[in-house]
């Protein structure tokens, strides 16, 4: 390898050599050595003190190296490595040595640091590099592309990863966008787990490459992203070289599955029991935890947002792919039923969803169509055994390319509006093995057109852009690997094309076939070697086997053995086991395998896997050059992976093959940095009074008044035909740091007429609020001191008309003021009483005869007359509350009242007493019974009265019963009726004033009853008697009796007229009277 990379040295310096000679008139040395010198002296002219330079330990940016030579370049890289700085820059480039350990360079501390600064302010890092693009994408709108480059095992997959998580960390904060970041981020595990593996040169070696663009929105937050893959190293799953391990994947699942799923699965912990993992005896890593990683891969997909159910499908197709490694199909064809193999061809069907006769059928037979019929061979052992590694191989890869498919699923951007992108290609480092195949050929071919791409994009573009613009400048010679890639990849001529054809090719086809092909077509190229070259200028050569072919590439030269080109290119399937595998009835293995289908079969031949590598990575290129580009060139600095072991053959070679000195040459001889006029007057016309705010001219005249303005050493740049060319670097960040500075005084000033602005407006606000406040607050005190003044004025004007009216009337005031005081004294007074009196009111009872004393005595009459309203009143209300019977009694008494009231001494004694009516003891007499039953009509009252006898005056005691209509006498002891006298017949009735029961009643003359004569009783309850006797007949017949009260009563007994006298005195025999008849006079005594 070193001898071929040696070769390309030699052939570069060489042309190198012959360049410089033809610019020259002196030997191909001297001016070499001049060119050097040349640009060593102005490499130390332009060598300012800096950050960059402070403190650095050799130098920082190898453009200042000085001597400049590819081995000055290995010791500076050396003894930063020994100190611990494993970045150094050449110009825009950062070379990046693998420390093989953790570095504390990547703290949150050191991002903050990085953050915003320039490039060339700080020592050389990953970080400043991924700075400046993600600001130049931000700010300038640049969509940018860091191409990570390096063999195996350099950092590259630690690089890609450093710059995302640079990324995440400065780019905005919010929900989404840290749910995007999380998603980009955690692809890297996923991916990892499934598409790297321990290889000879890495623990960690990616065994896909890996394209991602990220999208970010216009504030430079990220959106999502899109993940290209390349190639999967497929064949790494049936079969690993001596101290490398199959895909991380596999020792995850069995180390970090729980027992249970491990149950599911039908696997067991030990990864000696599988044969796709034991056979090359290496199972561990050195601090690797697989246990771990199955965890994080697991989380990391959910935080992604694969389903569980996907999740699950996806270690169900591990767990097949495992055990599908352990089929022993000699067996199974033999159909010996040995439990161990049956039982895992068994699972595996039973975890695919296949009925296991179908997955026999499809492993140890293959159905050929010839002219429309379908001729079902069986296959022998190893025809067996081979589709079993394929349907191993392609289950595999269309796993790992449905798990890039799905996680662009979940971080694509949606909606339509413009995007930022930032690519990060990772793609497999440059590998040269013991033995190399197919895989390696491909891999060193994608990193010969990556080498293009840094060659197009920074060594000739440069020196081409420098000729375009009419730049006078030293030509570099440097290796141009075009001619490598051409032949790999020509169309006609090209390896990639022989093989296609080959493999297309009707006859029998194998690997020597293609190598003869090669050794006839691609014989006299010079990079192309092979033992049986038609120019067989290899044929001694023994390093070089029979089976082999060699190609010089631009970083050694690799020795390639055919077996396998041809199988690997075709990259078949045979249909038998994708029709097979369309029929699991595990979902995503059904659709990992849709050409199964036999519903749409498709006869046409798929592309070659040469073929469609060449497409991607055509696709790539074409990408890359799109995009402004940042390189980060690995370095890994020993093949032990060992901390602190510097081996200098080792990184002078890849020094050499990565082309880093001309890279520095290039950097050096030409200017570091251009702009067009037109963005460059944009940028910096600030600068100059004679260019801000307005340069009406032409963009290259603005762009030179600016710069002759500027304190710039006219050296220091130059005036292409569209562009400046600005030699230093310092220059450019001297011009960017006079642009802030002059940003930052536009800023003061834009800050000091806004400040200005605004207080001014404020001002003006306060000015106007203070104009409104005055005016409202002396319209205020106006109106108030009016409305005082007024109010003085009415009070005046008051004061004086009354004065004026007083005077005027005061004569007429005297004459009436007394009458009016008077009269409002005695209103105040009424009303004052009135109001008084119905709080001393006496109670409600109508016997209550108390009332207030007269206040004064101009309301006495008032006073009486309302006593009497009150009394009335109250006994209205009392006469409400009366039951009918009280009413009755009331009615009479108060009939009794009107007749006797005043009349007759003893009614005042009958006022309390009520007239009850039947005083006769209802005893159990039966002969009273019978008198009492014997009444016509209704008794109202009864008695038991005295009667004085007509003729003498005795007094006989007779039972007085009064009925509704009559009036019946009858003896108390016999009980007969003595007299009736119908109530009609009454003609009236006499009482005495005195305090006596007389009681006559006079009969009208001619009735019966007046045959006797008048009847003169003494009634103890003379006042009733009367009352209801005239109540009665004034019932009856509705006259009035009439009732003579007088001492002196006339009495008719049978035909004489008798004067009755009545006369009070003591009495000798109680209550009743004492009669004396003389004649016509009757005298009785009464007490
Ligand atoms: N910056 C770093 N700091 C610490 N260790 C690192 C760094 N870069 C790389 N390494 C170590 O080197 C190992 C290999 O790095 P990495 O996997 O990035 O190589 P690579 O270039 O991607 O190789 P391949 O082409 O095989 O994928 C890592 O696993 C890590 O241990
Ligand atoms: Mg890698």
């Amino acid at each position: 390898m070193s001898n071929c990379t040696g070769h390309a040295i030699s052939t570069l310096s060489s042309r190198r050599a012959r360049y410089l000679s033809l610019t020259s008139s002196s030997s191909p040395g001297e001016s070499r050595a001049r060119a050097t010198t040349k640009i060593n002296s102005r490499c130390a002219a332009m060598e300012p003190a800096g950050s960059l330079l402070d403190n650095a330990v050799g130098v920082g940016d190898l453009v200042l190296l000085d001597p400049l030579s590819e081995k000055s370049i290995v010791s500076n890289l050396q003894q930063r490595f020994q100190h611990d700085f494993i970045y150094t820059y050449i110009g825009n480039v950062v070379v990046s040595l693998n420390p093989y350990k953790s570095m504390p360079i990547y703290t949150p501390a050191k991002i903050e640091q990085y953050r915003n600064s320039n490039m060339f302010e700080l020592p050389p890092h990953i970080y400043a590099i991924t700075d400046e693009a993600y600001r130049s994408l931000r700010d300038q709108d640049k969509n940018q592309c860091i191409l990570i480059t390096g063999e195996s095992g350099a950092g590259k997959t630690e690089a890609s990863k450093l710059i995302m998580s640079y990324i995440a960390a400065v780019c905005g904060k919010g929900q989404e966008v840290n749910k995007v970041k999380e998603q980009l981020l955690q692809s890297n595990p996923v991916l990892e787990a499934f598409g790297n593996a321990k290889t000879v040169r890495n623990d960690n070696s990616s065994r896909f490459g890996k394209y991602m663009d990220i999208e970010f929105d216009f504030k430079g937050d990220p959106l999502g992203g899109v993940i290209t893959n390349y190639l999967l190293e497929k064949s790494r799953v049936v079969n690993q070289a001596k101290g490398e391990r199959n895909f991380h994947i596999f020792y995850h699942l069995l180390a970090g599955a729980p027992a249970g799923l491990l149950a599911d699965l039908k696997l067991v912990k030990d990864p000696n029991k599988y044969k796709f993992l034991n056979h090359k005896n290496c199972i561990h890593i050195e601090g690797n935890n697989d246990e771990a990683n199955f965890i994080a891969v697991q989380q990391a997909m959910e935080v992604i947002g694969f389903a569980a159910s996907e999740i699950r499908e996806s270690v169900e197709l591990v767990a097949c792919v495992l055990k599908l490694g352990n089929v022993e199909l000699s067996k199974v064809q033999e159909e010996e039923s040995q439990q161990q193999n049956s039982m895992e061809l068994l699972e595996v069907s039973d975890l695919m969803g296949l009925e296991d006769m179908v997955l026999v059928k499809a492993l140890t037979t293959r159905t050929v169509e010839a002219r429309g019929d379908r001729v079902s061979t069986t296959l022998n052992i190893a025809q067996a055994c081979y589709a079993r590694d394929a349907l191993c191989k392609n289950l595999y890869c269309r796993l790992f390319s449905w798990l890039v498919h799905r996680i662009n699923k979940s971080i694509k951007v949606h909606g339509e509006s413009r995007r930022k992108v930032m690519g990060v290609l990772d793609i497999y480092g440059f590998e040269i093995f013991e033995d190399n195949s197919f895989e390696q050929f491909i891999i060193n071919y994608c990193n010969e057109k990556l080498q293009q791409v840094f060659i197009e994009l920074t060594l000739k573009e440069e020196q081409d852009e420098y000729i375009r613009e009419g730049i006078e400048w030293i030509h570099i010679e440097y290796f141009n690997n075009a001619i490598i890639c051409d032949l790999i990849e020509n169309t006609q001529k090209g390896i990639l094309a022989m093989l296609d054809e080959e493999c297309l090719r009707p006859g029998i086809v194998s690997d020597s076939t293609f190598l003869q092909k090669l050794n006839n077509v691609c014989a006299q190229h010079s990079h192309f070697q092979s033992r049986l070259c038609t120019n067989s200028k290899f044929l001694s050569d023994m390093s070089l086997p029979h089976d082999c072919f060699r190609i010089q590439h631009y970083a050694g030269k690799v020795t390639y053995n055919v077996e396998g080109f041809v199988d690997k290119n075709n990259d078949l399937l045979f249909r038998d086991l994708s029709q097979a595998m369309f029929l699991a009835k595990q979902v995503l293995i059904r659709n990992l395998f849709p050409e199964g289908d036999p519903t749409c079969l498709n006869l046409k031949r798929p592309p070659t896997a040469g073929t469609q590598f060449r497409t991607s990575v055509s696709s790539l290129v074409k990408n890359l050059l799109n995009k402004n580009p940042s390189y980060i060139r690995c370095i890994k600095p020993n093949d032990h992976k060992l901390p602190c072991v510097f081996t200098e053959e080792l990184v002078g070679h890849q020094v050499r093959y990565l082309g880093l000195l001309e890279n520095v040459l290039v950097r050096r001889a030409g200017y570091a940095f251009r702009h067009p006029y037109e963005q460059c007057l944009q940028r910096y016309k600030i600068l100059s009074h004679k260019t801000w705010p307005h340069w009406r001219g032409d963009a290259r005249a603005g762009v030179e008044t600016l710069m002759a303005t500027l304190p710039i050493s006219p050296e220091e740049y130059a005036f292409g035909r569209s562009k400046i060319f600005i030699r230093n670097p310092r220059t450019l960040f001297h011009l960017e740091d006079l642009r802030k500075n002059r940003m930052e005084d536009l800023a003061t000033i834009i800050q000091k007429i806004f400040r200005g602005w605004c207080c001014r407006r404020r001002y003006q606000d306060m000015r106007k609020s203070q104009i409104i406040i005055s005016c409202r607050y002396r319209g205020f005190s106006q109106k108030k001191r009016y409305i005082r003044k007024r109010q003085a004025a009415i009070l005046i004007a008051a004061f004086v008309r009354g004065w004026r009216v007083r005077k005027e009337y005061r004569k007429f005031f005297r004459a009436n003021a007394s009458k009016k005081i008077a009269e409002y004294i005695l209103q105040w007074k009424l009303r004052s009483y009135l109001l008084r009196l119905r709080y001393i009111l006496p109670g409600m009872s109508p016997l209550d005869n108390t009332w207030p004393l007269v206040p004064f005595r101009l309301v006495q009459s008032t006073h009486e007359e309302l006593c009497k309203m009150y009394h009335d009143w109250r006994c209205r209300v009392y006469r409400s509350k009366m039951t009918p019977t009280q009413k009755a009694i009331f009615e009479e008494k108060l009939c009794a009242s009107e007749l006797f009231k005043g009349k007759k001494d003893i009614y005042p004694e009958t006022v309390a007493k009520t007239f009850v009516g039947l005083h006769l003891e209802q005893g159990p007499n039966a002969k009273h019974q019978k008198l009492l039953g014997s009444l016509p009509d209704k008794l109202i009252f009864s008695e038991l009265v005295h009667k004085i006898h007509r003729a003498n005056g005795k007094v006989v005691t007779r039972i007085l019963l009064l009925t509704k209509a009559n009036m019946i006498l009858a003896d108390p002891k016999s009980a007969h009726i003595k007299s009736r006298i119908a109530l009609g017949e009454v003609q009236r009735v006499s009482l005495s004033t005195l305090h006596d029961g007389i009681f006559v009643l006079h009969i009208k003359q001619g009735s019966s009853a007046a045959l006797k004569g008048d009847f003169v009783f003494v009634s103890e309850w003379v006042i009733e008697l009367a009352t209801k006797l005239f109540r009665l007949i004034m019932d009856c017949t509705n006259t009035k009796l009439e009732i003579s009260i007088s001492n002196s009563i006339s009495v008719q007994f049978k035909a004489d007229e008798v004067n009755m006298q009545l006369v009070q005195a003591e009495q000798k025999n109680g209550n009743l009277p004492v009669c004396k008849r003389k004649n016509r006079i009757l005298e009785v005594t009464v007490s």
